[in-house]
């Protein structure tokens, strides 16, 4: 391997979805945080794709991954180069609203700018990210960000403490698209503007008590296709040490957000316990991390 690097799970804190524009995409706003957990992404020089770790069978028969997508985008944008080969080593759950194939995508154009093109600027290669999906350009620096327009007009997060997190997945894959089509039927749409947001939360109980009045509005569309999400979230909200759980993006993972290291620990440790056929990973919530 000649280099590698983390693909840091997403976490959007909240998610307003307004009513689809024409072109069926719909507006949004989002402020999304990246955990200290994810897959890797590693660069050789022995040519191809791999794909490995406990899901990356998962992706196996699926067309061109977004890692491969991602290398011949930024090939293309300067002028053609040969693809290395290249590795993904799959840690996070797929289809999990955890950003994954973006996050992934992200972190090949990190490794390929530093090989092939290190002047590239930063925007040039959010241009690219952008190219490969709408939360692209979002996952590519595992920084907190705010997501407007379609999830690529980005601006910055205020100022965040660390978070120590507990995501659970109840082991169901849930399609983006199924949820925004079910989110569209049910036809409630509200504004996505947020309520008025502090240049800083000091600490993770104040960001818990703003949290509380915002929404994940892709919530109740996952929760009527994949039941297993309204179990997880109330198995959340009755732990002592949850301060705030939510759906992340189109599901099926839960966050919950606790107040310390001891906390969050603890409650991984009981809900590993409870349910063993979860996916349950204790992290923490913040970044940069990759
Ligand atoms: O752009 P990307 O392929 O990541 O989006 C996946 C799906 O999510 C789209 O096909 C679309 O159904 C939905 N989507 C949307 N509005 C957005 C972002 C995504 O409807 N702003």
């Amino acid at each position: 391997m000649t280099a590698e690097t983390l693909a840091p799970a997403k976490i959007n804190l909240f998610l307003h979805v307004g009513a689809p524009a024409p072109d069926g995409y719909h507006p949004l706003c989002s402020l999304m945080v990246f955990a200290d957990i994810g897959d890797r992404v590693g660069v050789t020089e022995a040519p191809g794709f791999r794909l490995g770790g406990p899901y990356g069978p998962a992706l196996e028969g699926e067309g061109d991954n977004l890692v491969l997508r991602a290398a011949r985008a930024l090939a293309g944008r300067l002028g053609g180069r040969e693809v290395p080969g290249l590795i993904l080593d799959k840690r996070l759950p797929v289809a999990a609203g955890l950003g994954g194939g973006s996050s992934d995508a992200g972190a090949a154009l990190r490794l390929l700018r530093e090989a092939w093109a290190p002047d590239l600027s930063d925007r040039d290669l959010e241009a690219v990210a952008a190219s490969l999906g709408a939360d692209g350009a979002a996952c590519l620096w595992g920084r907190p960000v705010l997501a407007e327009g379609r999830g690529e007009r980005l601006s910055a997060a205020p100022g965040l403490p660390v978070m120590d997190a507990v995501l659970v997945n109840p082991g169901v894959a849930v399609s983006t698209p199924a949820v925004y089509r079910a989110f569209d039927a049910a036809g409630r749409f509200s504004a996505v503007t947020p309520p008025p947001m502090p240049e800083a939360f000091e600490s993770v109980e104040e960001l818990a008590g703003w949290l509380a009045q915002t929404r994940n509005d892709l919530e109740p569309p996952a929760l009527a296709l994949a039941p297993q999400v309204a179990d997880v979230l109330e198995v959340l909200a009755g732990e002592p040490e949850t301060l705030f759980a939510r759906m992340s993006g189109s599901g099926a993972t839960c966050f919950a957000l606790c107040a310390g290291d001891y906390e969050a620990e603890t409650l991984a440790e009981r809900l590993e316990a409870m349910r063993p056929d979860w996916w349950v990973e204790r992290c923490r919530l913040g970044g940069p991390w990759a």
